[in-house]
């Protein structure tokens, strides 16, 4: 008796070891079948998490830097290569404008200009406008504003001076002027400004113009040549347009300074004149 009971016993737990194998086959069957009709996908061909893969970066930079409200289609335009200029078409949208304006406006002060022999700020009648200093990185709309910057430009955020918010009224400008330095003392930190990135704020029904009188080529052959002010037609001129901005290089490639970077503010003549320039330096600007 005990020993049937025994291998009725036996066959029991065979009959259970059938069963979770067989359990298992199913399983392994239909997982196969899965993975052949592409429903899973296992990770190891994964381009996504790949360091190296530069589409991987194009979206890591597309996605940072999304910023505040909808901005209108993008496009570059190449304005000259004496001086390298380009034109970055909605590279704002309306409300990160706005956005800049309201923060800046209960703080704004007479804009000074650098004396190139102390590297002192000092009054001038040669910049009229008023202005104020963001501080880098103050707040997240502008933490995406500037890495927008770095992507554009390719100079990393920390080479950026804060964002200056800058209002030009009736009869204001700012005389032709370089925006590299030519005294030690304000190239102690971060070394000499390589580019500014211009971003208009504000569209300007008349004058207002950034002009470069010392551009080479043919600086009538620009498509907006009649709707330029006198000031305007005295070198390259850009039209502000609210979200574009200019990129312009102080340094040529070899690192060299590129005295056709000299540029003005033409006088508003009718209208409001809102911008925000950000200088980048060479090096690691520290504040
Ligand atoms: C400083 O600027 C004045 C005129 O703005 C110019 O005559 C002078 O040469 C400049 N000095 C230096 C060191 O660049
Ligand atoms: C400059 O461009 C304008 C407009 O395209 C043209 O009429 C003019 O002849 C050009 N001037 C020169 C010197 O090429």
């Amino acid at each position: 008796m005990a020993i049937v009971r025994h291998s009725r016993l036996q066959a029991k737990k065979r009959s259970k070891v059938t069963f979770v194998l067989s359990i298992l086959f199913m399983l392994t069957v239909l997982l196969l079948m899965l993975l052949g009709l592409g429903v899973f996908s296992l990770s190891i061909n994964n381009d996504d998490s790949s360091p190296n893969d530069l589409t991987s970066y194009r979206r890591l930079a597309y996605e940072r830097g999304k910023g505040l409200g909808k901005r209108g289609e993008q496009w570059t335009e190449v304005l000259s290569w004496e001086p390298r200029a380009f034109l970055y078409h909605n590279f704002l949208s309306k409300e990160e404008c706005e956005y800049l304006i309201k923060l800046a406006k209960p703080h704004m002060a007479k804009s000074t200009v650098v004396d190139n022999e102390t590297g002192k700020s000092k009054d001038s009648r040669v910049r009229t406008s008023s202005g104020m200093f963001l501080r880098r990185g103050q707040d997240k709309i502008i933490r995406d504003i500037e890495e927008r910057i770095a992507d554009y430009t390719f100079i990393p955020v920390e080479h950026g001076e804060g964002l200056q918010v800058l209002h030009y009224e009736v009869g204001q400008k700012y005389d032709a002027h370089f925006d590299y330095f030519l005294d030690e003392f304000n190239t102690k930190n971060g070394g000499q400004r390589m580019a500014t990135m211009l971003m208009y704020l504000s569209d300007v029904e008349e004058g207002g113009e950034t002009v470069f009188p010392a551009a080479k080529g043919n600086i009538s052959a620009v498509p907006w040549w009649n709707e330029l002010s006198e000031c305007g037609k005295k070198g390259l001129a850009v039209k502000p347009k609210m979200g574009d901005a200019l990129l312009f290089w102080s340094m040529r490639p070899d690192a060299t300074l590129d005295p056709s970077s000299l540029h003005g503010a033409c006088p508003v003549i009718t209208g409001n004149k809102w911008s925000c320039p950000k200088w980048l330096h060479a090096e690691e600007y520290k504040f």
